[in-house]
């Protein structure tokens, strides 16, 4: 408590004087004495996680939310000068709440004000600030032009600063590839407090930031992005199957063909255990449904499926047409006609989470769960994620991989059983799916597949374990990068990339 107490009075004392030195506010440097109540409802406004405001050891000794980027460089400036680990937040999302937990005394860097979003029409672009959420992009980016898009995320309040650092996938991603795949620019300050560009920066970290994690090479203040174009209209579908009307047939058709249909068309499959008069014990069923995007028309979408996937038995009153902002709304799981405006809601909902034969195992790991909390999430890789080779960026699941798969399960009333639950799961899903290493994709992150030392003295070998999971050999050139922009790993985390030096 007393190293905590100096720790915080040093570096609260370093900050104010240098917002007080370059005439910054005050009103952006939050502390549990200055401003409790602020204090409080800032730390919980983007807690995804509930699970960890009970299990979490620390609080930060503070969260500065900047207005520019000398307020960041006199955060770092401070933190190094007193051995307080900093924390970046964007839209908090991450799932292990990296960006707002820690085991040693750290101060949380909150993106919330800058969030500036400008786009370029002649151009196509767009310059976006990391504390933008996807729905604040996807709002902007409708409100100039109705053929522009992004291809990123469903969920709207999820921030761009952790989204784009670790792949970014979503329902365009088959036609338009991640979001790493379309950043063109960006601008990060460094542990030296450092600004630089694209340009300024070099072609390895620039590599590096796409797609090689938030936290580990600095902060990013901005990307810049290629915007795509779409039609005007977009073709969506929810369709589902239950155990009774042939899912598990439906389900094992979709992993042979949902990474090479039209890569127009998405076919996203959610697996949930849920309640129906029609199962056949009576009670509980299997529900796979196949939430879907085509960029094209009706006319042109019932072909593809009769052809390619005629078992799910898609017809013409399935279809909706609709623009793609609107889409985000339905993939968000918002009712038809909610207006745009809740794309700029930056709140989210907070939860505590983490061969046929095969199918039905997973079948019965799912009726344990409660009904609805556990669902599996399949998203289809192929299309333009195939076309960009696994080096170029290090985003490494590209062409020869099928699908990802999401574990997720929620709860209200704190209990091992439905960690417990996941982990064996996990387990049982191993012959399955890919080996040496079983990967997994950065932004799902998972802290069971490996982590750093907490003093950030973690070896190359140590990191390997989980690095080659998310990044496979991409880790190396990480780890170079690393070692040459942050050689005494100021920016760390409980997964990010170790310098060579901490060997
Ligand atoms: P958060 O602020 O927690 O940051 C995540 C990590 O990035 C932390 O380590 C943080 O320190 C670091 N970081 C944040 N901002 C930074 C910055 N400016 N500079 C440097 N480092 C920074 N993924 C996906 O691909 N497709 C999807 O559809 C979804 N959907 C989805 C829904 C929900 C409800 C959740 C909880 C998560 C997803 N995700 C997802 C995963 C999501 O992409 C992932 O959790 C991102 O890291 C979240 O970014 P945030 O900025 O919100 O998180």
């Amino acid at each position: 408590l007393l190293r905590a107490t100096s720790a915080q009075n040093n570096f609260i004392e370093c900050i104010t004087s240098q917002f007080q030195a370059s005439n910054s506010s005050q009103n952006v440097i939050y502390t549990p004495r200055n401003n409790a109540a602020s204090y409080s409802s800032i730390y919980q406004s983007f807690l995804g996680n509930l699970r960890f405001l009970s299990t979490s050891p620390q609080r930060p000794l503070a969260i500065i939310t900047p207005t520019n980027e000398s307020e960041i460089q006199a955060t770092i400036h401070c933190s190094r000068k007193h051995g307080t680990q900093i924390k970046v937040r964007s839209g908090g999302h991450d799932y292990e709440g990296l960006s707002y937990i820690s085991q040693t005394p750290f101060a949380v860097v909150d993106m919330r004000n800058l969030r500036t979003i400008s786009i370029d029409t002649r151009g196509n672009t767009a310059w976006i600030q990391t504390g933008a959420t996807l729905g604040e992009v996807y709002y902007t980016i409708a409100e100039t032009s109705r053929t522009l898009a992004f291809p990123a995320g469903v969920c709207p309040t999820v921030g761009v600063g952790g989204h784009f650092s670790g792949g970014g996938y979503g329902m365009i991603s088959r036609k338009h590839g991640i979001a790493v795949d379309n950043i063109i620019d960006a601008i990060i300050i460094n542990a030296d407090g450092q600004i630089s560009n694209r340009d300024s920066m070099g072609e390895d970290l620039f590599w590096a930031i796409r797609g090689g994690g938030g936290t580990s090479f600095g902060i990013v203040v901005a990307f810049k992005v290629n915007l795509v174009t779409i039609p005007e209209t977009v073709i969506v579908f929810n369709v589902s199957r239950t155990l009774e009307q042939n899912a598990t047939q439906i389900v094992h058709k979709w992993q042979y063909i949902s990474d090479k249909i039209d890569e127009n068309l998405l076919l996203r499959l959610f697996i949930s255990s849920v309640r129906s008069p029609a199962a056949s014990n009576g009670n509980r069923t299997i529900q796979a449904s196949f939430t879907s995007l085509f960029l094209g028309r009706v006319e042109d979408l019932l072909p593809i499926m009769e052809q390619k996937f005629p078992e799910l038995g898609l017809v013409e009153q399935d279809c909706i047409e609709m623009s793609w902002i609107e889409s985000t709304l339905f993939f968000a799981g918002f009712p038809n006609g909610t207006s745009l405006n809740v794309l700029l809601n930056r709140t989210q909902q907070n939860s505590r989470t983490n061969s046929e034969h095969g199918l039905q195992g997973i079948w019965n790991y799912l009726n344990e769960e409660d009904e609805n909390r556990a669902q599996l999430q399949f998203s289809p890789y192929g299309g333009a994620l195939s076309t960009v080779s696994k080096s170029e960026t290090p985003f490494p699941h590209r062409s020869g991989n099928i699908f990802m798969i999401h574990y997720g399960v929620t709860w209200t009333t704190d209990s091992p059983r439905h960690i417990n639950w996941i982990r064996r799961l996990y387990s049982y899903m191993a012959p399955f799916v890919s080996k040496s290493p079983r990967a997994a994709y950065f932004n799902y992150r998972d802290l069971d597949i490996g982590r750093n030392n907490i003093e950030g003295n973690t070896s190359y070998r140590q990191a390997s374990v989980w690095g080659f999971k998310y990044f496979e050999t991409n880790f190396n050139r990480l780890v170079r990068v690393k070692t040459k922009v942050d050689p005494s790993n100021f920016f760390r985390n409980e997964q990010s990339v170790p310098p060579l030096s901490s060997n």
